[in-house]
């Protein structure tokens, strides 16, 4: 009885477990459809295991269920997925709410089958795919909160009516793609009253911005810069009272900004920036209280700077760059702009001097004031800005450049100093005690050039330990090129075109250690970016304004001076130069064969010189050579075959009556290509080139008949073909050491 009686319970007990624990399968447990659907969703796909094998799809990685088993939230984001997306299987899952597939490599287009029974969808990012094609008509959520379709390659329209049913969309982002046609700004109008972000920004949009968005009471972001956007900005935009960012960069917008603009007492971003605004700045602009990026560099507007800005004490970005305005700064207070980091007032036609009250602003990274007409000197005050980096003050009417270098040099952070035309005709700064001060000690990039300063190269120059990039051209200056320019340990960009230097190559200048073969040292300098991109030049291409200091390549420029003597072989040290120009000297002698070490020389200019001798063969081998030029001095011989010397005009070759071959007109005559007739050299030591032939030819004529008579001994055609390239290049090497050899002992005879 007893044991019957335990049975019973026993049987029981067992009979409600497996009964709960069917009810509690059943509670979570997905629905078999839905499985089906999810595993036909992944079937299409390629991708890292998703592990999705057990029974219950619910508890799948990924996937959300409700009470009664169906899926509604599918969340993959960043997992690898690659493939088309199937919409049929996707459009199966009806309960679906959440779907964010975001970075991942999805292909195929959104058809209007994927939307048409998720009608319960909130949430939809598939931002960062590859999904193309035109978006289906309509949306058919009327639960859609938020839709992101950034970065694919959606193209077509988004015609108003894709809004229809959305009256509760909040988010809509179709950034980085390539949709065309009207941005459907009357969306608020009709459809979607709650909107709170747009971002149309960086596609092909087009035309003018309709009227509407003035009915988005509750918009806060409204992008749409890098499209072809034109006309001007509808008004009722300003009825839009809670935007806190209207950003329209890279468009044809034209018009001024208007007066209302104050309404919008939200705004804390406003970029306009390389449009064709014009017009005055609205006078109260500074009502804008939240304003904090104030962004409209590179555009047509015109008159004074609005003094109310300067009740904008949240402003952190003032940048109005290239535009017509007017007028004299030198009272403007900014001293209550405590947050200021960058002020950006490059290319206007402000007078006056730099505000005394902007050393006020303690958090100042970046000052650009160049291409104005400023004038005056520079205030000691500026050593109060702890944090300047960024310091462009060139081409004004400032004077006493020595009293500014002697106050800068104290500011401790700065990294990028841009003083080109900064003064006319002053001396260049080179009193002893700026040696001995170890000033500038984060200075990266420095620019002197087009000040016609004279005197020479400053010493306190080589204290400069962190110095990557020098702008020295344009200037008068004179005097050798100092050895000790090759120590600095950073230095990897040197200009000192159109000046007035007299010298040698300085042997010195090829130890530069950014530029020899030192992983170690190159290694350890990173990158960084400027503050402001820079204009380095009163021309200024918007589109290449250099942001990172790596945009300045290796460079050694001479170019414009009257340096005399030979090129060093040393030369074939500095392994990284990527260009090098030597144009319009005096150099003589040959151009040495070492040249051929700079693997990764892309310019070489050493045309309107008095070089002589042959162009090596060697150089032929310089595989990334895309800008050359040896044209007007005495070389000879035939110009090497290679595809890349033959790729260049004949023009790159010309005013050398010696050279012959391609891609010069004239043939070289069999034997005679190097001309031993050197009547025009009007080189002193003239004998000495016409000694040396002798010994060439004999040599020549020796190798060329031991090796001919050895080659024909060889009957096999390709080997034959390949002693025949052996001899000329023997030839080649054995003529360029004897002109080496005569240059040392011209050299030494001097000496
Ligand atoms: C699937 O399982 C493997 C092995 O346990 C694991 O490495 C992988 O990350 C899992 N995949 C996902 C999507 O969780
Ligand atoms: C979706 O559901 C329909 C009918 O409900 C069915 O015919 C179809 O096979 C399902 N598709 C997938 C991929 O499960
Ligand atoms: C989708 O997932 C990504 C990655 O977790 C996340 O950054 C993003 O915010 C999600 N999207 C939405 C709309 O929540
Ligand atoms: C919009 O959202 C509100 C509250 O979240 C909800 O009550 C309403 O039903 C939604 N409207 C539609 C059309 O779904
Ligand atoms: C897509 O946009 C939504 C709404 O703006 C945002 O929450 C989400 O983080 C975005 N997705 C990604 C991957 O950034
Ligand atoms: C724009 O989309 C491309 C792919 O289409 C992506 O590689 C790129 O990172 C995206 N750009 C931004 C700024 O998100
Ligand atoms: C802006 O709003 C005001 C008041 O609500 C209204 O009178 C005016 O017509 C609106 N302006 C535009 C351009 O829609
Ligand atoms: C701007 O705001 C004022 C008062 O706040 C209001 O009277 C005026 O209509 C607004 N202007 C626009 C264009 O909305
Ligand atoms: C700055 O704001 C104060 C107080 O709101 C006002 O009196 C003053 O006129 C404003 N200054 C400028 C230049 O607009
Ligand atoms: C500066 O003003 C002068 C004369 O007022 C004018 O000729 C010149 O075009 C202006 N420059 C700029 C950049 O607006
Ligand atoms: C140049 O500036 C320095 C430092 O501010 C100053 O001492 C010197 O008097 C100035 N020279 C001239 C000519 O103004
Ligand atoms: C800008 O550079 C060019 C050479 O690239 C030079 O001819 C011109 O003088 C420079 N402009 C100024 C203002 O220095």
């Amino acid at each position: 009885m007893l044991v019957q009686a335990y049975n019973l319970t026993a049987h029981a007990f067992l009979l409600f477990l497996l009964f709960s624990y069917i009810i509690s399968t059943n509670i979570h447990a997905c629905k078999q459809t839905e499985r089906s659907s999810l595993l036909s969703f992944t079937s299409t796909l390629s991708s890292p295991p998703l592990n999705w094998t057990s029974l219950d799809c619910c508890r799948w990685k990924g996937i959300t269920c409700n009470q009664d088993g169906w899926v509604t939230r599918l969340l993959l984001p960043s997992k690898g997925l690659k493939g088309g997306i199937s919409p049929s299987s996707l459009a199966n899952l009806t309960h679906l709410t959440h779907l964010n597939l975001s970075h991942n490599s999805l292909l195929g287009s959104l058809e209007t089958r994927f939307f048409l029974s998720l009608n319960r969808l909130e949430i939809l990012d598939l931002s960062y795919n590859r999904l193309s094609g035109e978006l289906p008509l309509s949306l058919l959520s009327s639960n859609i909160r938020t839709v992101n379709l950034s970065s694919n390659h959606l193209s077509g329209a988004i015609p108003s009516s894709f809004f229809q049913q959305t009256s509760n969309l909040t988010s809509f982002n179709v950034s980085n793609n390539t949709f065309t046609g009207y941005v459907p700004s009357s969306i608020c109008l009709h459809y979607s009253p709650s909107l709170r972000l747009l971002d149309f920004s960086s596609n092909a949009f087009n035309g003018k911005l309709a009227p509407g968005l003035g009915k988005c009471s509750k918009l806060q972001v409204f992008r749409a810069g890098h499209n072809n956007l034109l006309g001007i900005l509808p008004e009722d935009i300003y009825n839009a009272t809670k935007l806190e960012e209207i950003a329209l960069p890279f468009n044809s917008l034209r018009g001024a900004i208007s007066d209302k603009i104050v309404n919008l007492t939200n705004l804390a971003i406003l970029d306009l920036s390389f449009n064709h605004f014009g017009g005055e700045l609205p006078l109260n602009l500074g009502k804008l209280s939240k304003l904090k990026f104030l962004t409209l560099d590179f555009n047509n507007l015109e008159g004074a700077f609005p003094p109310s800005l300067m009740n904008c004490t949240n402003l952190v970005e003032l940048r109005l760059q290239s535009n017509h305005l007017e007028g004299d700064i030198s009272m403007l207070d900014f001293s209550r702009l405590s947050q200021l980091t960058k002020l950006d007032l490059r290319m206007n036609n402000f007078t006056g001097t730099v505000p005394v009250s902007l050393y006020s602003c303690r958090s100042l990274k970046a000052i650009a004031l160049a291409h104005n007409n400023l004038e005056g000197q520079i205030h000691a005050g500026i050593l109060s800005l702890k944090y300047l980096s960024f310091l462009s003050l060139g081409y004004n009417r400032f004077t006493n450049l020595t009293g500014a270098m002697k106050i800068l040099m104290s500011c401790t952070s700065l990294n990028t100093l841009m003083l080109g035309g900064f003064v006319t005709g002053e001396g260049m700064p080179a009193d002893d005690d700026m040696v001995d001060f170890d000033g500038f000690q984060n200075l990266r990039f420095l620019s002197l050039a087009s000040c016609q300063l004279t005197g020479q190269i400053p010493l306190w120059l080589s204290k400069l330990k962190n110095l990557e990039v020098l702008f020295l051209d344009y200037n008068q200056f004179t005097g050798p090129i100092p050895s000790w320019l090759g120590t600095l340990p950073r230095l990897l960009y040197i200009t000192l075109r159109q000046n007035r230097i007299s010298g040698e190559f300085p042997k010195g200048l090829c130890r530069l250690p950014r530029l020899v073969r030192e992983p170690n040292t190159a290694s350890q300098v990173e990158d960084f970016e400027f503050e402001l991109p820079l204009t380095t030049n009163g021309t200024v291409n918007p589109i290449f304004m250099p942001h990172r200091l790596s945009y300045f390549a290796a460079l050694i420029d001479l170019s414009n001076n009257n340096i005399s003597g030979y090129i060093p072989a040393e030369i074939g040290q500095l392994q990284l130069l990527r260009e090098l120009s030597l144009h319009s000297n005096n150099f003589s002698g040959v151009i040495p064969d070492q040249i051929s070490n700079l693997k990764n020389l892309e310019v070489l200019y050493l045309n309107m010189n008095h070089l002589s001798g042959i162009i090596p063969s060697s150089l032929a081998s310089l595989n990334f050579l895309k800008e050359f030029n040896v044209s007007y001095n005495n070389l000879e011989g035939s110009i090497p075959t290679s595809t890349q010397l033959q790729s260049f005009e004949a023009s790159a070759f010309e005013g050398n009556p010696k050279l012959c071959g391609a891609p010069l007109p004239n043939k070289c005559e069999p034997n005679k290509g190097i001309d031993a007739d050197n009547k025009n050299n009007k080189d002193v030591h003239n004998w000495l080139h016409q000694l040396p032939w002798f010994y060439i030819f004999t040599a020549l004529g020796f190798i060329v008949g031991f090796w001919g008579v050895c080659g024909c001994l060889i009957i096999n055609k390709t080997w034959r073909y390949a002693y025949f390239r052996f001899i000329d290049d023997v030839q080649d090497r054995l003529y360029v050491m004897v002109i080496v050899r005569i240059n040392t002992m011209k050299r030494r005879l001097r000496g």
